[in-house]
């Protein structure tokens, strides 16, 4: 898909900005943030970035607020998971082993566990476990495919691999933002979801 415009940045016309740590009257949500950020800076800092964007999307999918608020929780913790794999897995300053990447696979069901075995909402923790799954049947850890895979799971596809694409990594520069924009609008219908990437373009801005 080809935007009309080239866009240069993502506007988040929240009318609400979650930043109330005590959103969730499921869980306390300041232990696992303060767990996240002790593992791994780089991932918290994306979390935050992932739900916000996860959330200005929400609101172009019509979601209503309760809706919004579980986005929120699902896109935050997506990588939780993360907190179980060892740190030079994790930090690598390159590409991953092969062994490396199977060990780096598992987070989202290690996620979906942490979260399931603390009583979390089922929406939450299913988001976090199908959040690498492909609109095509080609992600992990199922393969499951089109809306087999739960809204919330298709709407952090798309603001995380943007997210991952558009900031540094430990093995890569980042991509300009129309770079990376472009790179999201070729997947539409391959790893992500059409509709769901129309919203993602509703997002960004000229
Ligand atoms: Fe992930």
């Amino acid at each position: 898909m080809q935007t009309s415009h080239t866009p240069t940045s993502i506007s988040i016309p929240l009318t609400q900005t979650f930043t109330d740590f005590s959103v969730s009257n499921q869980f306390e949500l300041k232990p696992w943030i303060n767990q996240l950020w002790a593992k791994d800076e780089c991932t918290a800092r994306h979390a935050f970035r992932v739900a916000k964007a996860a959330v200005a999307l929400g609101e172009k999918l019509a979601l209503d607020e309760c809706q919004l608020r579980d986005l929120w929780l699902s896109a935050f913790l997506h990588d939780i998971g993360k907190v179980q794999i060892e740190d030079a897995i994790l930090n690598k300053p390159a590409q991953l082993e092969s062994s490396e990447q199977r060990v780096m696979k598992t987070h989202p069901e290690r996620g979906f566990e942490l979260l399931e075995k603390k009583g979390v909402s089922p929406r939450i923790s299913a988001a976090v476990r199908f959040h690498h799954e492909r609109w095509d049947g080609g992600g992990y850890p199922f393969g499951l495919e089109g809306e087999q895979i739960p809204l919330f799971s298709r709407i952090i596809a798309v603001v995380d691999a943007f997210d991952a694409l558009a900031n540094r990594r430990p093995y890569r520069k980042p991509l300009g933002f129309p770079d990376a924009a472009q790179v999201i609008a070729a997947c539409a219908g391959t790893q992500f979801d059409p509709k769901v990437v129309k919203a993602f373009f509703l997002i960004t801005s000229p």
